[in-house]
């Protein structure tokens, strides 16, 4: 969580700064700051709320300087304001921090320098490691910033400055991501890749236990204990305008609508001129293959929810046994894994705190473990024994859409290629399936085409408070997936379940219009569905129904119905999650909320 960026050139650094923020707001806005330092001296302007807060107090009056460093913040330790927003200082006003983690023993921290005489302004844990510095200079910034990180546990990716050697940035992480962008005459660091993409493509990804000196010109890499690091250069090729909104209202929108193109790109290359599903990344021989006895799945929030569909997929295809957690659930589970378990670890990011915390102690128990994401040099593809990258482009909004699709398509590669080397599918099934797969860009297109339609119904539901997403087999991952991007970008309350337990429990909710949106796609398990429906309007429920193109009767059982082209059952997820996708971005939109910011969540959840 937080975004950082630096900067250290010959350009003004305060704008860089604040467009480098702006590409990392996903990772936090409830505060933001900069610390610019000219002629060796630090101008630092905070303010509570989001950039656009910064950036009225900087229109007001901007430091101008060559060297700076910024941060959004997504609050930990101390509420959101300005005297908790980054960066912090020392007792001296000499030395600037910003930082994303957490650290762990602060409050030792804290009570030791409070004994030795430093005076704290804030709640936060990050003012520690400018404390630690001061205490630790006797000239050199880099060694005394080394030192002070070997005091602090926990996870950090931070950036210091100092007055006493302003040529400089000092850069280091443990368990929070970090990248340096290489320029000429000028050189970036930032959470994330985009902040810097104006600037350069060259990227230095750091890794845990890395710090790095960084003049305007060079980089010198190193580990916190003194080991000299050499490391590849990264090229970016994707371009700096797939992150921006390209004419669309919202990010969100328009990663809805890059979402044929994001299940393109995911199948592509991996199904080969022969036929056979090329899964080289997974980096298990067939007999290993063979011998698995089971997956085990780890993941959170949305990609829990593709982990649901992985569930079903390679039970279905190759016949493995699939248990699935969410993470924060596994890591302290003491979970059964052997050396015949491959754990699936699925995550946008690459860097959920839970889920790397999961990737560990799968390896730790013994398994092998598999990453999907979709962001390339994450801290996960850097665990993983293996890693299917999702290809989906950078995702900007919060509310996880493109990436989400992308996910699935990649568990469809996985399920198939586990179930060909399992010798579960024979071939002409398997033809069929990758036919299938091949044609879903192409549906989802045509599903784009209900936007008009979706706008409208979300109209008559802008006031509710509740709802409920139903759904069987291959539709109850969707309703949970409805259920969460409605409520998290809406704030309308939402109940995920699996439609024949409703009437244990949830069906007590349903009262005179309660809108129940129902995943109703042809499945063997559409007749129970019907029931269910049934249920619902006994009770004087309004239900939307998400439907199959041709399926005339449904109309009869539900106020609205979308319907989604027909595709194979198990197939079907992607299609069907489409039309909520847009329904809980249009109520999001009509009842005035920010949905590619929702309130209290960040995109990246680098914490515990
Ligand atoms: O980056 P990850 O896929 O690991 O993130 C997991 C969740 O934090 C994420 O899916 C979250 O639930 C999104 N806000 C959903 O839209």
């Amino acid at each position: 969580m937080c975004g950082i960026v630096g900067y250290i050139g010959e350009a003004d650094a305060t704008p860089i700064l604040m467009e480098g923020l702006r590409s990392l707001e996903y990772r936090g806005y409830d505060s933001a700051g900069v610390a610019v330092f000219n002629n060796g001296a630090a101008a630092v302007v905070r303010r509570k709320g989001k950039l656009s807060a910064l950036q009225e107090a900087l229109d007001a009056g901007s430091p101008r300087g060559r060297v700076g460093i910024g941060h959004t913040r997504w609050a930990t330790h101390g509420k959101p304001s300005e005297a908790n927003a980054h960066p912090h200082s020392d007792c001296t006003g000499r030395v600037a921090v910003v930082h994303n983690g957490i650290i762990e023993n602060f409050h030792e921290l804290r009570e030791q320098l409070t004994a030795e005489g430093h005076t704290f302004t804030s709640e936060t844990d990050t003012e520690t490691i400018a404390h630690l510095v001061e205490k630790h200079f006797t000239g050199d910034l880099l060694e005394a910033v080394a030192a002070a990180l070997g005091e602090v546990e926990g996870s950090f990716a931070t950036v210091v400055l100092s007055e006493d050697q302003p040529d400089r940035m000092i850069a280091a992480r443990k368990d929070s991501p970090l990248i340096i962008g290489l320029g000429r005459g000028e050189n970036l660091v930032a959470s994330d890749i985009p902040a810097v993409l104006k600037h350069t493509r060259d990227i230095l990804v750091m890794e845990n236990g890395e710090i790095a000196e960084i003049t305007k010109d060079g980089v010198a890499l190193r580990t916190i204990d003194g080991v000299p690091v050499d490391r590849d250069v990264l090229k970016v090729t994707w371009d700096a305008s797939a992150a921006e909104k390209a004419g669309y209202e919202d990010f969100m929108l328009k990663e809805i609508y890059e979402q044929p193109d994001a299940i393109r790109e995911t199948l592509r290359g991996r199904i080969g001129a022969d036929g056979a599903v090329e899964l080289d990344e997974l980096a298990l021989a067939t007999e290993q293959v063979r011998a698995l006895n089971r997956v085990y799945i780890v993941a959170c929030g949305t990609s829990y929810h593709a982990g649901l569909v992985g569930k079903q997929v390679i039970e279905a295809w190759a016949r493995l046994p699939v248990d699935l957690d969410v993470a924060s659930e596994f890591r302290y589970r003491n979970p059964i894994i052997d050396e015949e378990t491959l754990v699936v670890a699925i995550t946008q990011s690459g860097e959920t705190a839970d889920t790397l915390a999961g990737v560990r102690e799968a390896q730790h128990l013994g398994g092998k473990v598999m990453a999907i994401t979709n962001v390339v040099g994450s801290s996960v593809t850097r665990e993983a024994d293996g890693v299917i990258y999702t290809h989906a482009g950078p995702e900007i909004g919060v509310a996880a859409t493109k990436t989400f699709v992308a996910q699935i398509a990649a568990v469809y590669i996985l399920a198939l290629y586990l179930a060909e080397e399992r010798g579960f599918m024979d071939a002409a099934d398997a033809r069929a399936v990758k036919a299938q797969l091949m044609e879903l860009p192409a549906i989802v297109e045509e599903v784009l085409n209900l936007d008009e339609q979706v706008k409208e119904v979300a109209a008559n539901y802008v006031d509710e408070k509740d709802s409920l997403f139903l759904g069987r087999g291959m539709g109850m991952p969707i309703a949970f997936e409805g259920a969460l991007k409605l409520k998290e970008i809406s704030y309308i309350h939402a109940e995920g379940y699996a439609a024949g337990e409703m009437k244990h429990g949830p069906i007590a909710l349903i009262d005179d219009g309660t809108p129940i949106v129902v995943v109703a796609t042809k499945s063997h398990v559409y007749d129970k569905v019907i029931s269910n429906i049934q249920e619902v309007i006994a009770r004087d429920g309004d239900v939307v129904a998400v439907a199959t193109e041709g399926d005339a009767d449904i109309a009869r059982h539900a106020r609205f119905v979308f319907y989604v082209p027909e595709t194979s059952e198990l197939l079907s997820a992607i299609p069907a999650v489409v039309p909520l996708q847009l329904f809980a971005y249009h109520l999001a939109k009509m009842r005035g909320c920010n949905v590619d910011q929702p309130r209290n969540l960040a995109k990246s959840v680098t914490v515990e």
